[in-house]
């Protein structure tokens, strides 16, 4: 396989591709290259503007369905990015987020294994686990998983998570690269509740949802957990890095058998900081005092998100790998990620 950007005849699979990540990625496919997309979500509304592309054939199904996951299998690449992953469902809803987290992809993985596409599956962060305050950089091949205990059911989507990796990468003949997404933001992230979602989304879909209506933000056992926020738009330069790497000759075999964090280790921020900043912009785009405002509250975790809550109190991504292997470094600074994001938000949802 050598799919050359500019190859008409190229076809792309995408799972998830009406998802956040998908959004974008599609978009960029279509705009950087000459390649076809087979793109397969249960939900379109993030692409319509893409719906009738000639490029593009778009299948409403998901990977429980076995035929779509033959289906595929037939193109030479296949990015995974389908998930359950809302963190307020890992507690109440476990048997699903780990059937959907493990079953699916798994299935996936065996039927690229048998056709021969290269697999390149998107895992997450969470993988490593309930990191304490004073952990380090998390390092790909270093790094000990730790999780909480199996009544702390937070760690239900990293356990299924890690242990789709573990399947991967023990899978003979399979071509594969996995992925550790780090707090990726920007437009068309999460939803807002009550509008185009329930439950409790990420972070910053919910700082968003607060400030768009004059809520106080919720620090979680007072915010003192961090994060490192990274530009959707870095991911999808991750991802076109690894293609060209992937789509070379023996010399760039490294990118196979691997697994990649993708994160800004520069945009580190605890979740107070976060809120102070979102604050700040969202005063700044709406040209008001801050002092207007309410004050940010703080609420104890298993009261916000249930019984079984758990969380990781620092995660620090190493960022060396991609750097090394494929010269790729996140680089969009954390208050352009943050206006970014929020400036869309408040359009969005304000119409
Ligand atoms: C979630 C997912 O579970 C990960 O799998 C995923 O990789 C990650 O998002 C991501 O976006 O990459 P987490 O980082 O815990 O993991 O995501 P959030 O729900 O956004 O929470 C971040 C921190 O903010 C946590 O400490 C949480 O307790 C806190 N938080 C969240 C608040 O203080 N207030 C809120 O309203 C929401």
């Amino acid at each position: 396989m050598n799919p050359r950007f500019d190859d008409r005849s190229f076809t792309v699979a995408i799972v998830g591709c009406g998802g956040f990540i998908g959004s974008h990625l599609l978009d960029a496919v279509l705009c950087r290259t000459k390649w076809r997309v087979f793109g397969v979500d249960l939900d379109f509304y993030r692409i319509q503007h893409r719906l009738n592309d000639e490029r593009c054939e778009f299948v409403c199904a998901d990977l429980a369905d076995p035929e779509t996951v033959a289906r595929l299998a037939r193109f030479p690449v296949v990015v995974n990015l389908a998930a359950i992953c809302t963190p307020s469902r890992y507690m109440g809803e476990a048997p699903a987020v780990i059937r959907s987290n493990y079953d699916h992809p798994a299935a996936l993985a065996d039927a690229c294994a048998k056709s021969g596409s290269w697999l390149i599956h998107f895992s997450t962060s969470e993988v490593y686990g309930r990191t304490g305050a004073d952990s380090g950089v998390l390092d790909e091949d270093s790094t000990p998983l730790v999780f909480g205990p199996v009544t702390a059911s937070r760690w239900s989507y990293a356990t299924a998570k890690l242990l789709t990796e573990r399947y991967i990468a023990g899978l003979s003949g399979l071509k594969w690269t996995v992925v550790r997404p780090f707090n990726f933001v920007g437009p068309y992230m999460d939803y807002m509740p009550g509008v185009d979602g329930e439950g409790i989304p990420r972070v910053l879909a919910n700082f968003s949802t607060a400030l768009l209506r004059g809520e106080p933000l919720k620090l979680v056992n007072g915010g003192k957990a961090k994060r490192c926020f990274t530009s959707v738009h870095d991911a999808i330069d991750f991802l076109f890095a690894l293609f060209d790497a992937g789509s070379g000759t023996a010399q760039n075999a490294g990118v196979f058998s691997q697994v990649f964090n993708v994160g800004n280790a520069d945009n580190e921020l605890s979740i107070a900081e976060l809120a102070q900043k979102m604050r700040q912009i969202y005063a700044e785009i709406r040209g008001v005092d801050i002092a207007t405002l309410p004050e940010p509250q703080v609420v104890a975790g298993e009261e916000y998100y249930g019984t079984g809550y758990d969380d990781s109190m620092r995660r620090l991504p190493g960022v060396e790998k991609a750097e090394r292997l494929l010269g790729f470094r996140a680089s969009t600074p954390i208050d352009v990620c943050l206006r970014e994001s929020l400036t869309w938000f408040v359009k969005h949802y304000s119409v």
